[in-house]
């Protein structure tokens, strides 16, 4: 509530509005995933949740066509204004080419949009870190625009929506997943996704003895964007190369390891074999994991967690020397039950379940043993899935 009434005030000095003036306030979390990656866009399952930390949004709808924008998070940037009818990518607005994008998606989508806001955004997801702040702004603007203009829209709409700009407007060739439980999240909960139909259902994932641990490596992904694209354009010719030689399949999902083994062959890039096998292999982890949580089989979710790094490491390639110590370190500890890297890689964050009696000393020997390695300072947050997107209300 102190962070809100702040945010307003904020919001009023920066924009010059009068103290009485009635502002909206809305949020929308960061998110974690726990299992599940680099398989949305292969037409996997993956399990991630929101978190209880995101970005805010402070607003009062104007008249006229303008917007105006200003982030709490890059305060040198001033406020960064464009109009309804100039909606282009410009390198020079940063930050706030992520809610252009979402406007002019809605209007390309036949939304019917007629004013701009003035807005104040802030969050406290730390951005570049794989927990998501880029699709954490977007689909919290689709909320926005959904409440502003009484849109007759529905989330898993305003989700696609969200992903379709960070694909096209953005350039970043993401699945679905991060927008998905961004928009979806449920309080103590976990969600599972079928990318390929998006069928989803909720799992508790409160547990009694353990927590979820952020590990932030502090390095920044970097050319993660590029590498990342690359990745994905690899598994999609991989597909292609799959499908011409008769493999009935729609995505590298729908494989088991024991097809994948058969076919490999037809695969023409020799890089791109591993890729597929952390893809199959992934995917088959979510749903023993599945298993092992509906068995209350906590340590052989942890496993399974351990061996999905491993095959992000040795397959996908994408952790990293940082990404690494991070998750060795980790799994030194006793109380430790599983830990990965989380989100694209190439730097970012890593995940951990950790038993409680044992949390503060992870933090301090794996903060430790990760600075000697490295020369970085981890910061570690404790992760509580949360509630998706919404208005908080009116101030
Ligand atoms: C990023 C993307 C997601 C997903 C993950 C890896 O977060 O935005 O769509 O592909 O990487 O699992």
């Amino acid at each position: 509530m102190e962070l809100i009434k702040n945010l307003v005030e904020n919001f009023k000095k920066e924009f010059e509005k009068a103290e009485t003036t009635n502002c909206e306030v809305f949020f929308a979390p960061g998110r974690v995933n726990l299992i599940g990656e680099h398989i949305d866009y292969n037409g996997g399952k993956v399990f991630p949740c929101a978190l209880d930390f995101g970005t805010y949004a402070v607003l009062t709808k104007r008249e006229d066509k303008q917007f105006r924008m200003y982030s709490e998070n890059f305060k040198d940037l001033g406020i960064i204004e464009f109009s309804l009818d100039s909606l282009v990518y410009d390198k020079k607005d940063d930050w706030a080419n992520y809610p252009k994008g979402i406007v002019k998606t809605f209007l390309d989508a036949g939304y019917k949009i007629d004013s701009g806001f003035d807005v104040l955004y802030y969050g406290n997801i730390p951005n570049g870190a794989g927990l998501s702040s880029s699709a954490s702004i977007e689909v919290l603007t689709t909320v926005i625009l959904k409440s502003l203009f009484n849109l007759d829209i529905d989330m898993v709409e305003m989700v696609k929506l969200s992903q379709k700009t960070e694909n096209e407007f953005i350039g970043v060739n993401c699945g679905i997943m991060d927008q998905f439980s961004i928009g979806m999240g449920k309080k103590d909960h976990a969600i599972l996704l079928d990318c390929n139909t998006l069928e989803y259902s909720y799992a508790p994932f409160m547990l009694k003895d353990a927590s979820i641990v952020i590990g932030n490596s502090n390095k920044r992904r970097g050319l993660g964007e590029s590498k990342y694209n690359e990745r994905r354009a690899s598994c999609d010719t991989a597909l292609e190369d799959l499908k011409a030689a008769g493999v009935e399949i729609n995505s590298l999902c729908d494989m088991d390891i024991e097809l994948f083994e058969s076919v490999k062959h037809h695969i023409k890039s020799e890089e791109a074999v591993p890729r597929v096998r952390h893809a199959v292999t992934e995917n088959v982890r979510v749903l023993k994991a599945m298993e092992a949580l509906n068995a209350g089989d906590i340590d052989a979710f942890g496993k399974l967690m351990i061996e999905s790094h491993n095959s992000l490491r040795d397959d996908y390639e994408v952790t990293g020397f940082e990404l690494d110590s991070l998750v060795e370190a980790a799994l030194e500890e006793e109380g430790t039950i599983g830990s990965r890297m989380t989100g694209a890689g190439f730097g970012g964050c890593t995940v951990s379940l950790v038993k409680n009696e044992a949390i503060e000393d992870f933090i301090a020997h794996v903060g430790k043993k990760y600075f000697e390695k490295t020369g970085l300072e981890a910061a570690f947050y404790i992760g509580i899935p949360g509630d998706g997107a919404r208005k908080l209300g009116d101030f």
